[in-house]
C-alpha cells in the first residue's frame, strides 16, 4: 500500500510494507462468518492457508487477523493512539453491556484516567489480603463437591468452578459483607454475557421489548441499583472492609458514580467468565496427566498453607507453571479486537485505517517456531529456559494481551488460578474421562465443549 497523507499516527515508512494475503469471493464471506461463530478452526485455517497475518472482509468491513508473535509484538508496542477500542463493533455489544464509560471501550485521556483509578485497586498488598479469602472459598467448593459427589464419582466441573470464581470476584470487588449477593449478581450477569456470545444480528440496537437486548437493559438497571446502594453505604458509614475494589474506586474521587458503575460491571464481566473458563480447562488438562497432578500435590502439601497465609505465589512455582502452560494452549479469549485509527504499518504489513484487527493469543500460543513441540502440555518448558527461548515465549505468551489495554486483573487471575488449582489437586484425585481435549466453544470466552467431566476421588 502506498504511503498515505490521511495517516495521523504512522509508526514507520509504509513504502515496503506488504498487503496481507487473504481469501476472496465466497470463501472470504464463509470464513469471516466462521471467525466470529467458531473462532478456533477459522483461525487455524487462515494461518495454515495464508500465513500468520491475513486480510478478510469486503466494502467497509475490513478485518486483519494477526497470530504471528513477531507481528503481534509490533502491534502491542505501537502507540495506543494508533488504535481505537471505542469503535463501532464494540459499541454494539460490549459497550451496551458494560456501559459506554467502561475503560475497556475507552480511548485516549478518558482511558488513561479510568485505567489509573482502577489500577490503584490492584496493588500487590491488596492481592495478598485476598489470598485467605481465595483459600476459604476454594475449601467451601471442595466441601460441596464432596457432599454432592454422585456414587459414580463422576463430576462435571463447570457449575462449581463458575460459582467459585464468581464468589472470589464478588468478594474482591465488593468486600466480604457482600458475599451473600454473589448468586444474585451471577444471575444478573448471565443474560448480558449471553448477549455478547449471541450472533451479531441480536446485538444490533432496536426499541423492541421482550427481547434479549431489552432483558439485558433491565438486568443492567438492577445491577446498577445494587452498586448504588453499596456506593452510598461506603460514603455514609464507617466501613471496615478496606480490601475491596469498589471502596478504592469510591475513595479515589476521580470517577463519577456513572463511571464507577461501568468499571464495576466491567470487572465483573471481564474477571468472572475468563477465569472460570481457564480453571475448567486446567482441571481437564491436569486430569489427563497423573505425573503433573502428583507434582502439584507434593508442592501443595509442603507449601500451600504458607503461600496462602503470606499471599506469596512464588511458594507454588510448579502450580504457577501449570497455570501458565494451560493458558498458553487454552487462552479464555481465542481472539482480541481493536480498530486501526488510521493507515498503519504493523510489523511488515500495511493495514488500512478503520480495519478491525483481530489478534489471537490462541495462534501465538501454538506457534511452532516459538514453542518446541508446541502441542505438548509441558509446564516445565517455563523452567530455566535459554535466553532465546525466553524471548520467544515472552512474545508468544499473550493470554492477557500487552500494552495500554493489557488485562488489568492479570495478577489477581494468576493468583486465584494458582491457589485454586493447587488446593483442588491437593484435596482431590481428578481423572479426565475424555480421551482427547474437547473442542473450544464460545466466541468471546471459550470453554471445553461438554464441560470438564472427570472422575473424582476425595483424598484424606
Ligand atoms: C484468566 C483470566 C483472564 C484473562 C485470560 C484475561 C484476558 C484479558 C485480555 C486478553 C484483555 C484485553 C487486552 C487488550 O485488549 O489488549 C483483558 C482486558 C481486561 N481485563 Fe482481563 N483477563 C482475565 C481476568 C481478568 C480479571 C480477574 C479481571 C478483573 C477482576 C480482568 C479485568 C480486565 C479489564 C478491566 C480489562 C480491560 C483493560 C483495559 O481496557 O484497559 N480480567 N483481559
Amino acid at each position: 500500500m502506498a504511503p498515505t497523507t490521511t495517516s495521523t499516527v504512522t509508526t514507520d515508512d509504509q513504502s515496503d510494507a506488504i498487503t496481507p494475503p487473504g481469501p476472496t469471493g465466497r470463501e472470504n464471506l464463509r470464513i469471516l462468518r466462521q471467525l466470529f461463530d467458531e473462532p478456533a478452526p477459522a483461525l487455524r485455517e487462515l494461518a495454515d492457508t495464508f500465513g500468520p497475518v491475513c486480510a478478510l472482509g469486503f466494502g467497509p468491513v475490513r478485518v486483519a487477523v494477526i497470530g504471528d508473535p513477531t507481528t503481534l509484538r509490533a502491534m502491542m508496542s505501537t502507540n495506543a493512539a494508533a488504535f481505537r477500542w471505542r469503535h463501532r463493533y464494540n459499541k454494539l455489544g460490549l459497550g451496551f453491556v458494560v456501559g459506554r464509560q467502561s475503560l475497556i471501550v475507552s480511548d485516549g485521556e478518558a482511558h488513561r484516567r479510568r485505567r489509573h483509578a482502577v489500577q490503584g485497586a490492584f496493588s500487590p498488598p491488596r492481592l495478598r489480603e485476598w489470598t485467605p479469602m481465595v483459600r476459604e472459598r476454594t475449601d467451601a467448593i471442595i466441601a460441596e463437591a464432596a457432599r454432592t459427589l454422585p456414587t459414580t464419582g463422576v463430576l462435571e466441573w463447570t457449575p462449581l468452578v463458575r460459582r467459585l470464581i464468581l464468589e472470589i470476584t464478588v468478594n474482591a470487588i465488593f468486600g466480604r459483607s457482600f458475599a451473600g449477593s454473589a448468586e444474585e449478581i451471577g444471575a444478573l450477569m448471565r443474560r448480558p454475557q449471553g448477549l455478547l456470545e449471541a450472533p451479531a444480528i441480536r446485538q444490533v440496537p432496536h426499541p423492541f421489548p421482550f427481547t434479549l437486548r431489552s432483558g439485558v437493559r433491565r438486568d443492567r438497571r438492577d445491577l446498577d441499583r445494587l452498586i448504588d446502594v453499596e456506593i452510598d453505604r461506603l460514603r455514609t458509614t464507617e466501613v471496615e472492609d478496606h480490601d475491596d475494589l469498589l471502596g478504592v474506586l469510591v475513595r479515589s474521587g476521580s470517577l463519577s458514580d456513572a463511571e464507577i458503575r461501568d468499571q464495576v460491571v466491567t470487572l465483573l464481566g471481564a474477571g468472572f467468565d475468563t477465569t472460570s473458563a481457564a480453571l475448567t480447562w486446567m482441571l481437564l488438562r491436569v486430569g489427563t496427566d497423573p505425573a503433573v497432578a502428583a507434582k502439584i500435590r507434593s508442592e501443595a502439601d509442603q507449601r500451600f498453607d504458607e503461600a496462602a497465609e503470606r499471599g506469596d505465589m512464588s511458594e507454588l512455582p510448579y502450580a504457577g507453571r501449570v497455570v501458565r502452560e494451560s493458558l498458553r494452549l487454552h487462552p479464555p479469549g481465542l481472539l482480541g479486537i481493536r480498530m486501526t485509527a488510521s493507515d498503519q504499518r504493523i510489523g511488515q504489513f500495511a493495514v488500512r485505517g478503520g480495519t478491525l484487527v483481530v489478534w489471537s493469543p490462541y495462534l501465538a500460543g501454538r506457534d511452532e517456531r516459538s514453542w518446541p513441540d508446541a502441542a505438548r502440555f509441558d509446564p516445565d518448558r517455563f523452567l530455566d529456559p535459554t535466553e532465546e527461548q525466553r524471548q520467544l515465549s515472552e512474545r508468544a505468551w499473550v493470554p492477557f494481551g500487552r500494552g495500554p489495554h493489557m488485562c488489568i486483573g492479570f495478577a489477581l487471575a494468576q493468583m486465584e488460578l494458582t491457589m485454586a488449582l493447587s488446593r483442588l489437586i491437593q484435596r482431590l484425585d481428578i481423572e479426565t474421562l475424555a480421551r482427547e481435549m474437547p473442542r473450544p466453544v464460545g466466541t468471546v470466552v471459550n470453554r471445553p465443549e461438554g464441560g470438564a467431566v472427570t472422575r473424582v476421588r476425595l483424598r484424606r
